[in-house]
């Protein structure tokens, strides 16, 4: 029997014969772990309270912009961290040490050190970032 008569008698074509291993690959790249690396993209930065470029952080009331987050160390010297752009229509907040909430000098939304909507024309909370201080290092994450 020859080559071409004993794959017909199968029912194998060549072609199948020559795609088979291709079509397996593509299964095997198929079936790869759809999971993320660590971090994924998800926000995560670290200041070093110690260099200048942070010092604001040092004393209470201070705050700074770093990524589209507000930092602030509030009046009683807690951290905070919350996206800065405003609710109601994206503009940069800041953080008011004298009333010791976050402000839209746009439309003049107040948000409490929580996020929490104060009074609008915004009507929904900042986004909040988790902080953790080690030693000099403030890490900010999502
Ligand atoms: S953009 Fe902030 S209150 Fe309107």
């Amino acid at each position: 029997m020859k080559r071409h008569e004993f794959l017909t008698a199968l029912g194998v074509s060549a072609g199948t014969v020559i795609f088979a291993p291709f079509l397996t690959s593509c299964s095997k790249s198929s079936t790869m772990d759809p999971t993320p690396p660590p971090g994924g993209g998800a926000l995560d930065f670290t200041l070093d309270l110690s260099l200048p470029a942070n010092s604001a952080l040092n004393t209470n009331g201070g705050s700074m912009l770093k990524s589209g987050v507000i930092v602030a160390r509030t009046s009683g010297g807690t951290y905070v961290a919350v996206a800065s752009a405003c609710t109601h229509q994206g503009t940069t907040i800041e953080f008011n040490n004298t009333s010791s909430q976050f402000h839209c000098p746009n439309h003049g939304s107040n948000f409490a050190v929580t996020g929490a909507v104060v009074n609008g024309p915004a009507t929904t909370a900042l986004k909040m970032y988790n902080v953790t201080l080690t030693g000099t290092n403030l890490r900010v994450y999502a």
